[in-house]
């Protein structure tokens, strides 16, 4: 097969790494095989890169890094209807505030050219996954979506191919890391403030880490599990959602010497036919899988008709595992 040709919308942290990957291939004996050729990028203010024989990885990154920037002006919507290539991959920043746009008219835009989608971005499998899903069925191509949630754990995948003939009757887990760095470092002493500092310090939280700390990220995983693996048609406003912005030090130090710990749960059940979903405060006995959640890691529990209860856990994530969930549905892609 030839090599699949991808647009990337979107060069920041998880692009660069996928990209840094494809440059040192032959260091990964898995990547043997993996033949994908990067023909175009976008950015939001970084400019583009359009080369329809296909950009050499190592210089891509190269000129990024010593200009700032790419060389070309090409807006992303516009690529994606006129670039020549096989797979956009969307990684793009998720706008809460804009429902998940501008990347789900990235993504409706590539399936009706009849382009298979890639995407680490949330937005479009939380906002409009039913819609996305349906045409690119109509089209003959796949919409595919590992890296949005937990990264590259093989979360969808699993649910996909592993866990036909059950049905997920309810989902629950920890999903957002910023939030338990946070409630992590409060246990050890640290104020509200400080332990939001730590994390940003360690890279975790953003400079406005608010979508975190009220539960809007975790929200948004949340949908994008239901909507995938429980057919729910959810959005996220839709989310009985907590903040744990008023939760102290105090109140997190004395659950611990009860044996106890406060975590931000996301729960979806089916309840009469319809799927609820919710993000709230809990204390949990400590031997709980919930509460060995330590730092930056997520767990999803998955409660089926068939196999009973499933618990993944996600330990220390990092760009690598973000960037395999790329490279997975790529991978799956070529398969076909
Ligand atoms: N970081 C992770 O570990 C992780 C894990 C799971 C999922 N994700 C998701 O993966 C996506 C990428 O994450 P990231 O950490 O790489 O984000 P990032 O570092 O903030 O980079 C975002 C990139 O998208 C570009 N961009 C902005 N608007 C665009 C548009 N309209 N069209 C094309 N590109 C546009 C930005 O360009 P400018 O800088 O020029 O604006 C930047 O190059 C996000 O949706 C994120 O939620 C990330």
């Amino acid at each position: 097969m030839a090599a699949l040709r991808l647009l990337l919308a979107g060069f920041g942290n998880v692009a660069q790494r996928f990209v840094e990957i494809l440059a040192d291939r032959q260091d990964y004996s898995g990547l043997a095989g993996f033949d994908v050729q990067v023909v175009a990028i976008t950015t939001g203010s970084h400019g583009a890169w359009s080369v329809p024989v296909g950009l050499e990885p190592a210089s891509i990154l190269e000129e990024y890094r010593a200009q700032g920037r790419l060389p070309d002006k090409i807006d992303t919507l516009n690529a994606v209807r006129t670039l020549d290539y096989d797979v956009l991959v969307e990684l793009s920043p998720l706008n809460i505030a804009r429902k998940g746009e501008p990347a789900i008219s990235h993504v409706r835009e590539a399936l009706l050219r009849g382009r298979h989608v890639v995407s680490a971005n949330k937005g479009p499998v939380a906002w409009a996954y039913r819609e996305l899903q349906d045409l690119a069925r109509a089209k003959g191509v796949r919409f595919l979506h590992e890296a949005t949630v937990m990264d590259g754990a093989p979360i969808f995948n699993l649910g996909r191919h592993c866990l036909r003939g059950n049905k997920i009757l309810r989902l629950d887990g920890i999903l957002n890391s910023t939030s338990n760095v946070v409630l992590c470092e409060m246990e050890r002493g640290l104020s509200l403030p400080e332990a939001v500092k730590k994390a940003q310090a360690m890279g975790i939280a953003e400079a406005d880490p608010s979508a975190d700390l009220a539960g809007w990220d975790a929200a948004v995983k949340l949908t994008a599990l239901a909507n995938a693996l429980m057919e729910a048609d959810l959005t996220p406003e839709r989310i009985d959602r907590h903040s744990i912005e008023h939760i102290t030090m105090e109140e997190l130090v004395s659950a611990l010497s009860r044996g106890r710990r406060i975590k931000m749960v996301c729960e979806a059940e089916r309840v009469d036919g319809t799927v609820r979903g919710s993000v709230t405060i809990h204390e949990l006995p400590r031997e709980h899988p919930f509460a060995r959640m330590e730092g930056a890691g997520s767990v999803l529990r998955l409660h089926t008709d068939l196999l009973g209860k499933l618990v993944i856990a996600e330990d220390e994530p990092d760009l690598s595992t973000t960037a395999y969930g790329v490279i997975i549905d790529l991978m799956n892609l070529a398969d076909r």
